[in-house]
C-alpha cells in the first residue's frame, strides 16, 4: 500500500489514475484546484475513500504542509492547464500551473526534510512537447523538445525543471510524455468528447482546417497504467513516453464517431450525423503530426496496453459519454457559471 499525492486528480486523467490506485487499495490525498476543468463529479464514487484539498500547486505554504502531514511515498503530478485552445488565447494560467506550479511541487518536495528514501515524484507531460513529426518517424524519450503552442511550451519549461532537479540536486523525479488520451470524464472541450456531446445536442461538429492533421490515442487508462509503472518500476533522472499506436486524422476520428453514433443512438429523424461535420479556420500553429515510440517503456517498465482496438475503446467511450449525460450537464454547467 502506498501513500500517493496526485495533483489535478479531478481532472480526466488523474481521476482516471485515482480511480484505479484505490481500486489497488492504496492510500490518495488529491490537490486539485477545481479549475473549470476539474470536477468532484469526477471522484463521485471514490470520494468517501481518499482525501481532497481545494487549493494549488502554485500555493507553495500549502503544499508545504501536505507534504509534511501527509507524508506521501509518491507524488504525481497531473494538475495543468492542459488545453491548446486556451493557451492562445490566454496563455497566463499556462505560465503560472505548468511553470510555477511544477517548480513549487518539486522545490517543496526537495526542502522537505523528512522525504523517505524511496520518494519519488513523477512528472505528467504531453508529447506535444517535441513539436511535430512530417509524414514519417515517431517520437522517442530522446527526440529534441520543439514545443510549438504555449501551451506545449508551458509543459516543455515544466519537464526542463524537472531535468535540472535532477541532475542538480538528485531529485527523485521522473518524467512521462504520453500522445493523446481519450476515455470517460474527459471534459467537453476536446475533440472526442466536444464531437460527442456536439452531435448530440444537434449542434455542428468543428473540425480544424482540412481535419488531416494525425494524432496518435491512447485509453486513457492505458496511459495511468504507464504512469504507476514509471512510478513504481522506472529510474529517477529518466523519461518515459506512451502511445497508444493508433494514429489517426482528426476527420477520421470525427466521421468514425458519427458512424458509432448512427449505429447505437440514431439520431431522431434517422439522418446520419455526419452532416453535422463542419471545417473552421484551422488552429494557428496547428502540430501536423504526433506518433510515439514506446519500446523503452515496454522493454524497461513492462508497459502493455489493455485497450489495444482504438475504435472499440471510442465506442466504449461514446457509450460512457451516453450513459452519463448528466455528467456533462454538470460539469459544462460549472463553466457557463
Ligand atoms: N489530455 C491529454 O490528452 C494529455 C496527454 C498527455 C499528457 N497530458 C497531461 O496530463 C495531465 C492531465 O491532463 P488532463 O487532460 O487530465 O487535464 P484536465 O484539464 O482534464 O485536468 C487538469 C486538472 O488540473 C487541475 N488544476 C489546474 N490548475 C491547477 C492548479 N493550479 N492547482 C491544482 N490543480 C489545478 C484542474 O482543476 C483539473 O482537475 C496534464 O499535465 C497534461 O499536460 C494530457
Amino acid at each position: 500500500m502506498t501513500k500517493i499525492l496526485v495533483t489535478g486528480g479531478a481532472g480526466f486523467i488523474g481521476s482516471c489514475f485515482v480511480h484505479q490506485r484505490v481500486a489497488a487499495g492504496d492510500t490518495l490525498l488529491v490537490l486539485d484546484a477545481l479549475t473549470y476543468a476539474g470536477h468532484k463529479e469526477n471522484l463521485a464514487e471514490v470520494l468517501s475513500k481518499i482525501e481532497l484539498v481545494v487549493g494549488s500547486i502554485t500555493d507553495g505554504a500549502l503544499v508545504a504542509s501536505l507534504y509534511e502531514k501527509f507524508q506521501p511515498d509518491l507524488v504525481i503530478n497531473f494538475a495543468a492547464e492542459s488545453h491548446v485552445d486556451n493557451s492562445i488565447a490566454s496563455p497566463s494560467a499556462f505560465i503560472d500551473t505548468n511553470i510555477i506550479g511544477t517548480y513549487t511541487m518539486i522545490e517543496a518536495a526537495r526542502q522537505w526534510k523528512k522525504r523517505p528514501s524511496h520518494f519519488r515524484f513523477v512528472q505528467v507531460s504531453t508529447d506535444e512537447v517535441y513539436g511535430e513529426l512530417g509524414t514519417s518517424g515517431k517520437f522517442y524519450e530522446g527526440y529534441p523538445y520543439q514545443p510549438n503552442s504555449p501551451y506545449s511550451a508551458s509543459k516543455a519549461a515544466g519537464d526542463l525543471l524537472a531535468r535540472a532537479w535532477f541532475h542538480t540536486y538528485q531529485f527523485p523525479i521522473i518524467t512521462t510524455n504520453c500522445s493523446n488520451n481519450y476515455g470517460p470524464r474527459q471534459y467537453p472541450e476536446k475533440l472526442i468528447p466536444l464531437m460527442i456531446t456536439n452531435a448530440l445536442s444537434g449542434k455542428p461538429l468543428p473540425v480544424y482546417g482540412d481535419g488531416k492533421n494525425i494524432r496518435d490515442w491512447i485509453h486513457v487508462e492505458d496511459h495511468c497504467s504507464g504512469v504507476f509503472l514509471a512510478a513504481t518500476n522506472g529510474t529517477p533522472g529518466e523519461t518515459y513516453v506512451f502511445g497508444g499506436h493508433s494514429e489517426r486524422k482528426n476527420l477520421d476520428v470525427v466521421q468514425e464517431i458519427c458512424r458509432i453514433l448512427d449505429r447505437v443512438k440514431p439520431r431522431t429523424d434517422k439522418h446520419s450525423y455526419a452532416p453535422q461535420i463542419t471545417f473552421v479556420k484551422d488552429r494557428p500553429g496547428h502540430d501536423q503530426r504526433y506518433a510515439i515510440d514506446d519500446s523503452k517503456a515496454k522493454y524497461k517498465l513492462g508497459y502493455t496496453r489493455k485497450y489495444q482496438n482504438f475504435e472499440e475503446g471510442l465506442e466504449a467511450t461514446i457509450k460512457w459519454y451516453l450513459a452519463n449525460t448528466a455528467w456533462a450537464q454538470a460539469v459544462t454547467q460549472k463553466k457557463a457559471a
